[in-house]
């Protein structure tokens, strides 16, 4: 049994009403009100509390991973970090409408749109790695849409910065989907251009509506796998071949072979793609995995 799902919400300062957007194998993400100033927010909260030193870790690098991103305009704004009553550590950020995991769901993107998207998260990619952070977790459900309706890069999770020395990453952890072939490997020091690799395999998902040479739904097994980053990544029917083919640049095996962030930007901004036709407007209709509004996810006070 779940029990989980029976827990009260948490107790953050300074916010109320808490309910669930998003739960995760480590965290749960509410939406909430924060009464000093009046606004929505949503909180991510572990659903551990800190045992060790190296959870405590973790959760600082996390927090300031995000904070040092927070005022680029693709990345999900921080507004606080802390620690609850009983040792859970918790973000408050911008509320955001769902991601493109989400979005996903409803239609794949048409290539301008999800050109779009790559120059507003290569920018703050390039950003990030002119500041000391690495991501490492670019995906479809790590970059969110904003109330705007823009792209921000969320999830700070995995980041890594210059300089601290804890960057192994266990295999369990990784997305695979979206990881590149060297971080499969022991002892790679991470770079700025595993995520190229993951923004490239998440913009070609994002046009494809899965991973790039992904067959079924469910993960290989880690042997198929790695021969999967031997396999070509096939065209797309109506994806201009100068967009694949920086795409699959991005996507190189050979991690010096692809382009930086910010020249990933610039030569997708330079291409030159049919607008989205007016027949086939872009779904606006779509809704986060779990509705904000629907009552059966709302999580009851405690008595
Ligand atoms: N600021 C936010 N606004 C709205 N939804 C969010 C926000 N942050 C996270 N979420 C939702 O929660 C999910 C998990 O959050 P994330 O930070 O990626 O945590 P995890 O480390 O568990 O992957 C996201 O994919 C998104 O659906
Ligand atoms: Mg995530």
């Amino acid at each position: 049994m779940d029990v989980s799902v029976a827990l009260p919400p948490p107790v953050v300062p300074g916010l109320t009403g808490l309910t669930v957007l998003a739960r995760g194998g480590y965290a749960t993400v509410y939406r909430a009100s924060q009464v000093s100033v009046g606004r929505e927010v949503a909180v991510k909260v572990e659903n551990r509390a800190f045992e060790t030193d190296r959870d405590q870790r973790r959760f600082v690098r996390e927090a300031h991973a995000a904070g040092r991103m927070s005022s680029h305009p693709h990345v999900v704004d921080l507004f606080d970090a802390g620690v609850t009553a009983d040792g859970h550590p918790y973000l408050v950020m911008e509320l955001c409408m769902g991601s493109y995991a989400d979005r996903l769901k409803v239609a794949p993107l048409q290539p301008a749109e999800a050109r779009d998207v790559g120059v507003k998260i290569a920018d703050a990619l390039a950003d990030a790695h002119t500041l000391g952070v690495l991501h490492r977790d670019v995906k479809p459900a790590n970059i969110l849409i904003s109330r705007f309706g823009e792209p921000a890069l969320a999830d700070f999770g995995l980041a890594v910065l210059a300089e601290s020395r804890d960057a192994t990453v266990s295999l369990e952890v990784l997305t695979p989907a979206y990881a590149p072939r060297e971080m499969f490997r022991s002892g790679t020091q991470p770079a700025p251009g595993g995520d190229v690799y993951s923004l490239c395999a998440t913009l070609y998902a994002l046009m494809r509506g899965r991973p790039p040479r992904w067959r079924e739904e469910q993960n290989p097994s880690l042997i198929s796998l790695m021969n999967l980053f031997d396999q070509p990544v096939p065209d797309l029917p109506g994806v201009s071949a100068a967009l694949l083919d920086l795409l699959r640049a991005g996507m190189s095996n050979d991690l010096v072979a692809r382009p930086t962030a910010s020249g990933l930007r610039d030569r997708l901004a330079a291409l030159s793609l049919p607008p989205i036709p007016a027949s086939q407007p872009v779904p606006v209709q779509w809704r986060p995995a779990v509705s904000w509004d629907d009552p059966t996810h709302r999580i009851q006070p405690a008595e």
